[in-house]
């Protein structure tokens, strides 16, 4: 069986695109694949959160994730700072990575721009630590988003690197996970561009029905159409969009047709699809709302996940150490 892994950043709240472009294959997934799949919160400290938003941040993502439908049964469900294996073979691979890779990276190099006065080494070696998380565990697929791919690739550079470099086998190369017809693009509501967690243009899990209606009211449109059969301008278009992820076929059919011949309100259109995020999203934010509160059920999730991975993370590092020359006396 391959083996899947993917970090989540705990900064946030799951949003739609996230949802519906990711955490619903990452669901389906899981009993075809060995998962692994975690709260990066080291890589958080790249940005210093204040200690009293840290874990409330994890718990919230955790919290979220389970929510959606993460199994813990079925996959290694886990906080990075719960398994020091990790860190150990970051400390590894850090003497197998170079100061010039890293500097080309263009996550780097942003946030070189954005945060002047805290361009810290935690930040050139964040991709040395996602090279951890994932060969910790030999893992061959990785689904993220395309801003990612520059961080894969990193991955594979110091997975071959330590091979050739010890003459050892110990590390496959991770590939992004590529969902084909699953990939969904959940565009925005402000008229241009894909859903993200700035202000004002996502719906988020945790969202209560009053706000879901008061966002999708406020959602950018034009004047509405003028002549029959028109294209519709990218903010309309998207609109049809999320409606055709959240609502039936005959709901799109029947807003196409009312937009075909001129005779759409959007105010309509709008309290349709409101209704039909809350249809999809409310029972999730229910749940969300029993796992956040239920303590010693998130002890036991996060001690189960700990365990998985630390087994498989402490297999790994022991090839490394191994291939490196470490010996007991
Ligand atoms: P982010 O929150 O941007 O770090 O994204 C986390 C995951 O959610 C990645 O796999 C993204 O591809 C996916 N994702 C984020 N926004 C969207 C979106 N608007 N539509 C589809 N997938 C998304
Ligand atoms: N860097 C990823 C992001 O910003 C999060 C992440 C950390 C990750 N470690 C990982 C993703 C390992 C995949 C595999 O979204």
């Amino acid at each position: 069986m391959e083996t899947v892994l993917s970090g989540i950043r705990s900064t946030g709240h799951l949003h739609l695109g996230n949802y519906y472009g990711a955490l619903k294959n990452f669901v389906k997934i899981q009993d075809s694949y060995k998962c692994f799949f975690f709260v990066a919160d080291i890589h958080s400290l790249t940005t210093h959160p204040h200690p009293s938003d840290f874990h409330e941040g994890v718990k919230i993502i955790l919290s979220e994730y389970l929510a959606a439908g993460l199994d813990p049964e079925k996959s290694a469900i886990y906080v990075q700072s719960d398994v020091p294996e990790i860190c150990e073979l970051y400390t590894l691979l850090n003497m197998i990575s170079y100061v010039g890779e890293l500097e080309r990276t263009v996550s780097f190099k942003d946030k070189v721009r954005q945060q002047k006065n805290n361009v810290n080494a935690g930040l050139l070696t964040y991709p040395v630590l996602m090279a951890s998380d994932i060969l910790a565990h030999r893992a061959t697929k990785v689904p993220v988003g395309k801003d990612q791919d520059q961080h894969l690739e990193i991955a594979r550079t110091i997975a071959r690197r330590f091979n050739t470099l010890y003459g050892v086998e110990v590390f496959p190369e991770p590939v992004n996970m590529d969902f084909g017809s699953g990939a969904i693009k959940v565009p925005g509501l402000d008229g241009n561009g894909k859903m993200g967690k700035s202000e004002g243009n996502g719906i988020f899990l945790c969202d209560d029905e009053k706000t879901i209606s008061k966002k999708v009211m406020k959602a950018v449109t034009d004047a509405g159409p003028t002549t029959p059969n028109s294209e519709m301008p990218e903010s309309v278009a998207n609109l049809f969009k999320i409606l055709s992820i959240v609502s039936d076929k005959s709901t799109v059919d029947y807003f196409k047709e009312k937009y075909n011949d001129c005779s759409i309100r959007y105010g309509d259109l709008k309290k349709q699809l409101a209704q039909d995020i809350c249809k999809q999203t409310l029972p999730i934010k229910a749940r969300i709302d029993d796992i956040y509160n239920d303590a010693e059920y998130l002890h036991k999730v996060v001690k189960q996940g700990a365990d998985k991975a630390r087994e498989s993370a402490a297999a790994t590092l022991a090839l490394a150490r191994k291939a490196i020359g470490f010996k007991a006396f």
